[in-house]
């Protein structure tokens, strides 16, 4: 059966635009409480003006996700004004493109920072109470493609969301039989601004006096417009969320290089026998050996949400 959202209490970061917006748009047309909470103040005022226009109440908080004091602060008003948080999405990041040769410790900090750090970060501060609560909740984050497979001139993006996807992954067996669901989303290219709010977030300490080169995109005439929307995007998730899929994956277009990924892992496998003894010893140490938890991802024929 489809999980039930209406009533709930939901926390997007980075949903002044973009994907978190989009997500905000489907989360309250679902019946959902929404906050939005970003770094960029007078976008996330006006993002939930926009909504409101629209007949959508989105509540609007300022928080930069790298700064744990700020998500305590933030979480305690969102918790006032709607209620405990029952859906986290980890939605805000940076898409710091480079080669690793070029790039310095402030490209890495930043990234990681956000990308990685802010995720944590929520994590840390709103999981304890919605345990302690006992009644459930969902936790999202954004991860991307790169998160699943390596994509040259992304290093030190390309980290950060395989950090965030194995942190996921990891957290679902671990909140097994708790009622806390968890959804790894993985989109490929969306219509976002993405590409120029990276200047608009980057703090002073962590800005380099060299503009790296982005050694991925196209050019200027690239057809963004072929681009998924943020509102598709928006469905896309409450669906997967509905579904309780762990990895909602919206692009079809990437089934090629994340194949190549798992079959390029399957054949390093050494062909040889397996010591059984060590195998019976390395099967009591939890789920070091096989992790039931990839079981769980049920096929996605088509994207209609199972009853
Ligand atoms: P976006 O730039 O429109 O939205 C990201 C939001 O995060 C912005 O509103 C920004 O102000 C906010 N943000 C940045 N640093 C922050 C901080 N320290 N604290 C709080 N908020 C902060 O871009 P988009 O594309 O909607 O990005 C959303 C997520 O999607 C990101 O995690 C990104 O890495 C991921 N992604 C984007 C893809 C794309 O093609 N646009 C593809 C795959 C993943």
């Amino acid at each position: 059966m489809a999980k039930d959202f209406r009533g709930q209490v939901a926390l997007i970061t980075g949903g002044a635009s973009g994907m978190g917006r989009g997500m905000a748009k489907a989360f309250a047309q679902a019946g959902m409480k929404v906050a939005i909470a970003d770094i960029r103040a007078e976008a996330t005022t006006t993002t939930a003006a926009e909504l409101a226009t629209a007949g959508l109440r989105v509540i609007p908080v300022t928080l930069d996700v790298t700064d744990r004091e700020n998500w305590i602060r933030a979480v305690a008003e969102v918790e006032d004004r709607l209620g405990p948080v029952d859906v986290l999405v980890n939605n805000a990041g940076v898409g710091l493109t480079g080669m690793m040769r070029d790039m310095t410790y402030k490209d890495w900090d930043f990234s990681m920072g956000v990308n990685f750090g802010g995720v944590l970060n929520g994590l840390m501060t709103v999981l304890p109470g919605m345990l302690d609560r006992g009644a459930g909740g969902h936790l999202i984050v954004t991860s991307s493609t790169a998160g699943l497979a390596a994509v040259n001139g992304a290093a030190a993006y390309v980290a950060a969301k395989f950090a965030v996807t194995g942190l996921m992954e990891t957290l679902a067996g671990e909140l097994e039989g708790t009622g806390v669901d968890v959804s790894i989303f993985c989109p490929g290219p969306v219509q976002t601004d993405i590409g120029s709010n990276i200047d608009r977030v980057r703090p002073p300490h962590l800005r380099n006096e060299k503009a790296l080169a982005d050694p991925i995109s196209p050019g200027e005439t690239t057809a963004t417009s072929l681009f998924m929307t943020p509102d598709e995007v928006g469905d896309r998730v409450l669906r997967g969320m509905q579904r309780r899929d762990l990895y909602i994956l919206s692009h079809p277009e990437f089934a090629e290089g994340i194949r190549a990924r798992c079959e390029a892992l399957s054949r390093a496998i050494p062909v040889e026998p397996v010591n059984e003894e060590r195998a019976a010893l390395l099967r009591q140490y939890g789920t070091l050996l096989l992790n039931p938890v990839y079981y769980r991802q049920a096929p996605v024929i088509n994207d209609d949400t199972a009853d």
